[in-house]
């Protein structure tokens, strides 16, 4: 059986006060409950104030990106036993934004991956095709070669410790949310993908979320398909209420 996850991505949101409002709202009114996992990724200034606040739930915490070297100099990145060593368990991996915005490569991403492994972090890896790769009936290559190219070296012990999230670019941010069955056919690629360079037992117990536009009122839709394992949110994740609603949607 797979769990499913409500991870919410803060992005570069909120004030210090706004942040740590919101993890202690999330904190009290999320029930303790083995339904649903729950995930905060706030801007890494705060991961420190928001892992000790929900230390003693099963809350988890994750950064929203994590550099490949241990240590160095390497001016404004954050390595994994940094990430680690706040409290953390997650790390959000190869973001479109990090891929869009500040040109990440898809093998950047693969030892993003796999720094994060290394350092008892779980990485949820993100892949997912623009508007016009869509258009142009590009959206199964692109997403068989951001996952390949994610999963490289990575064997099934590895992998059993890795989430997948399929956010497809139009549908971040702008309001659009891909159809429930249009991203459940995408997922079901990527089990394809796993079954293919693994084995079925692990394609079945991965956990693949999907990301683009949550909100509370399309959220079931999404959930009940039978491939889609909960959800990454960005902004319906900055409101307690909203993002609450989520998680109940995903139990
Ligand atoms: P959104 O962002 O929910 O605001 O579309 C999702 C994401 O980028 O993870």
């Amino acid at each position: 059986m797979r769990i499913p996850l409500a991870a919410g991505n803060w992005k570069m949101n909120l004030s210090r006060d706004e942040a740590i409002a919101l993890a202690q709202a999330i904190k009290e009114q999320a029930s303790d409950s083995q339904r649903v996992d729950v995930l905060l990724c706030p801007p890494a200034v705060y991961l420190d104030a928001v892992c000790k606040i929900v230390e003693d739930t099963l809350i988890g915490v994750g950064s929203q990106d994590v550099f490949w070297q241990p240590e160095g100099a390497y001016t404004g990145e954050i390595s994994a036993p940094m990430v680690r060593g706040m409290g953390c368990s997650y790390s959000i991996v190869g973001h479109s934004e990090r891929r869009h915005l500040f040109g990440e490569t898809d093998e950047e991403v693969n030892w993003k991956v796999k720094a994060a492994q290394q350092n008892d972090l779980t990485p949820i890896l993100c892949v997912g095709e623009l508007l016009e790769e869509r258009q142009a009936k590009q959206t199964d290559k692109v997403i068989t070669r951001q996952v390949e190219a994610g999963l490289e070296d990575l064997d099934a012990d590895d992998v059993l410790n890795l989430i997948i999230a399929y956010e497809p670019v139009w549908a971040i941010g702008t309001g659009e949310v891909a159809r429930p069955d249009q991203a459940n056919e995408v997922h079901g690629l990527i089990r394809s993908i796993l079954q293919d360079r693994y084995d079925t037992s692990i394609s079945n117990g991965m956990r693949i979320i999907y990301g683009g536009s949550v909100k509370p009122d399309n959220i079931a839709g999404l959930i009940a398909q039978s491939e889609i394992d909960g959800a990454l949110v960005g902004g319906a994740s900055l409101k307690a209420d909203s993002f609450l609603e989520i998680i109940e949607g995903c139990a």
